[in-house]
This record gives C-alpha cells, structure tokens and sequence, in this order.
C-alpha cells in the first residue's frame, strides 16, 4: 500500500493498493466524526462493486445511501447532477455528510460539482474505478458537467478530502478503458519521469501497478501543488491533449480520449523534432511505448483537419494556443503560440 500527501487548498490522502476501498468505513469515522453517506456511482460500476461498500459502511453502523445513475459521458450533464442534488435534498443529507464518487472520471466530475454544490458544500472522498481515474481524473480538484456548447463548461474547484485507490476494483475493467488509462500514464512519463516511461514502455505493467500509479499521482500532485487553478504549470498536463480534442471532436468522438491523447503524443513529438525544438527524437521511444500497450500510433485525420478544430476551439479564442512539446523523455515545455505559428508547424 502506498500513500501520496496531496498538499493543495485542502490537504488529503491518495491511498494506493489492494483492497484500499474497504478502508472507508474507518477513514470516515477518523476524518469526518459520525456522518451519513451517499455514494454516487454508475450501474455498470453499481453491478460489481456497489454491495461491497455498502457492506463495508453497514458492518461499522455508517448510515448510508446510494445514488446510481446510467454509465456513460451523456450522465456528466445538468440534468443528472440536479436529480442528484434532489435525491440528497428528498433523503436529508445534511453539509456535514459525505459524498462518495465510486467510478471513474464521469462519476468523479459530476459527484465533485455536487459536493461543492449541495448546501454550498459537504465532504467528498473520490474511490476512482478506472485507470484513468486513478492516476488523473479522482486528484487535482477539477470537477465538471458538460453544456450542450461543449465539454466541462460548467464546473468548479474542489479537491477532494481522502481518495482510495483500489487496485483490485481493475479487475472487473475492460480492456479498452484501462489502455485509455495507460495513455496518461505514458503522458506522465514523457512530462516527467524517464524511468516511469521505461517501466511502461518494456510492458511491465501489472507487477509495478501500485507503485505506477502511485508515481502518476505524486506527478499530478507536484504539478497541481505549484498551480492549482491552472494557469500556468498545469498546462502540462496537457501533453497530447491539445490534438486530442480536435481528434476526438473530428471524429464525432467516436475514438476515445486516451486512443486520441496517443495519436495527439505522437504529432506533437514529430512536429518538436522537425523544427529543432526536442533534443532527441522522442517520438519513436513514444511509438514503442504505445504499441506495447494496445494504443494506435497513427491518426485518420490531415494536420490540417486537425487546425480548423483547434482553431474552432473555445481554448483558442484569444488567436493562441498552448501546445505542450518534449524537449527529451521525461521533461517537456509550455509554448504558448500563435495560430498562425501552429497552422506552419502543422504543415
Ligand atoms: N477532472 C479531471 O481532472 C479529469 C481528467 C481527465 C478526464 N476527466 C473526465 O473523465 C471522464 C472519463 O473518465 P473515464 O474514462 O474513467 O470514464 P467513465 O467514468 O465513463 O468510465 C468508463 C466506463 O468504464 C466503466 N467502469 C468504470 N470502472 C469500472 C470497473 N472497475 N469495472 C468495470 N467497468 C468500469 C464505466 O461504467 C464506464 O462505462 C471524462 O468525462 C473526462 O472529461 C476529468
């Protein structure tokens, strides 16, 4: 078990390992006193782990609730955030009760909004279910719905009080949802650490789990420490991600976010290679890395398909655009550029 101290606008624990869900019911107690809890999940998630928790929180006499909305992005919306507000109003959860996000980023996004909503805040613990949300989305305090104009426009801050990791709870997650997740964890690596990215690239991946994502959190949590609200640093985070949503979009985001987060890795580290601005030519190694851990290396899409999105894009309203480029594995820069200077490099 592995325990990273996140040292944010509030302070918390990211505990990491086997079985770490079950610590709730004593977290709890020790964090929160005698509080009621409700935990919000999807009903994919519900089907295989829902019973163990409320079994955890009855055993220790911990009033409990659970709200259990459709899986799935289209659940991250207005209207399923208001019914849950409703369900916590209707069952007289009070502000100094707890909120549980048991899922991955859609369920962590939308119980976040509504623990820093519901009578202007109550306490939230984050138990990510998805790779992806382990070692990114349950750490760092970005919460969001989506509007009809497009993806997490409405949201706020909120850091979360104590996130369980349970390695174990990947047991039951598809194949294709955990290769998303490796996506950020190859991100991180080529951020911040070559000897993550080694780990990754040479596939030895299930024997290093715990220790993997316990090194993505400590990552994101340096990063979120030096520039929580994102205006600076954080960008960072952004490797891959600035093509990623032009490819997504493109494909009326029928390519997942981590499938696109690869594709975008590779352009970038080829177009930093080609104009000088990478040492060493990263983009194989990130080849390698992504092939060994079933992620596609080539988009269907022209570079200059991929401008006009990004030039639609609302990030770029101001004609510049942030792009996130490898100097060598394991350190990256922010430049902040023209669109004009990003359409040349895109040629
Ligand atoms: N807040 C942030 O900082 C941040 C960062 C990255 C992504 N996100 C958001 O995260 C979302 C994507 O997250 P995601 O990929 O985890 O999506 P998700 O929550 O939709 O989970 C993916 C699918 O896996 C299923 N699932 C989850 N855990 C499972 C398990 N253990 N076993 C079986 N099935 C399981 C879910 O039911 C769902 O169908 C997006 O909305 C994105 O915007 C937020």
């Amino acid at each position: 078990m592995e325990t990273v101290k996140v040292n944010a606008s509030k302070k918390y624990d990211v505990i990491i390992g086997g079985n770490t869900a079950l610590l709730l019911a004593e977290k709890v107690k020790e964090l929160f006193g005698d509080v009621a809890v409700c935990v919000v999940t999807d009903d994919t998630v519900a089907s295989y782990h829902l019973d163990k928790i409320k079994a955890c929180l009855n055993e220790n006499h911990i009033k409990n609730d659970a709200f259990v909305f459709p899986h799935g992005e289209s659940s991250k919306s207005p209207e399923v955030l208001f019914e849950l507000l409703e369900f916590l109003a209707k069952k007289h959860f009070s502000r100094k009760d707890v909120l549980v996000a048991l899922g991955g980023g859609v369920t962590g996004d939308l119980t976040g909004l509504a623990a820093a909503m519901y009578m202007r805040g109550m306490h939230l613990v984050q138990i990510p279910t998805t790779l992806l949300a382990m070692v990114d989305s349950s750490v760092g305090g970005k919460t969001a719905v989506n509007l009809k104009a497009g993806k997490n426009l409405a949201g706020v801050f909120n850091q979360p009080e104590l996130v369980l990791c349970d390695t174990n709870m990947l047991s039951t997650l598809p194949a294709e949802y955990f290769a998303d997740g490796m996506a950020e964890v190859i991100k991180y690596g080529v951020i911040a650490d070559r000897e993550l990215f080694e780990v990754v690239k040479n596939g030895h991946i299930e024997e290093n789990l715990e220790t993997i994502i316990a090194r993505c959190v400590a990552i994101k949590r340096d990063v979120v420490n030096e520039d929580e609200f994102d205006t600076g640093k954080r960008q960072l985070l952004n490797f891959g991600h600035t093509l990623a949503h032009s490819i997504e979009k493109e494909s009326g985001f029928e390519i997942s976010h981590g499938s696109a987060v690869a594709m975008g890795m590779v352009i970038i580290s080829e177009i930093a290679w080609q104009n000088g601005i990478s040492k060493e030519r990263c983009q194989d190694e990130i080849i390698d890395a992504l092939l060994e851990n079933n992620l596609p290396i080539s988009c269907p899409y022209k570079n200059s398909e991929l401008y006009y999105a990004a030039e639609n894009d609302k990030k770029s309203a101001s004609g510049r655009i942030s792009i996130i480029v490898p100097e060598e594995i394991g350190t990256c820069k922010i430049m902040n550029i023209a669109l004009a200077e990003f359409k040349e490099l895109l040629k």
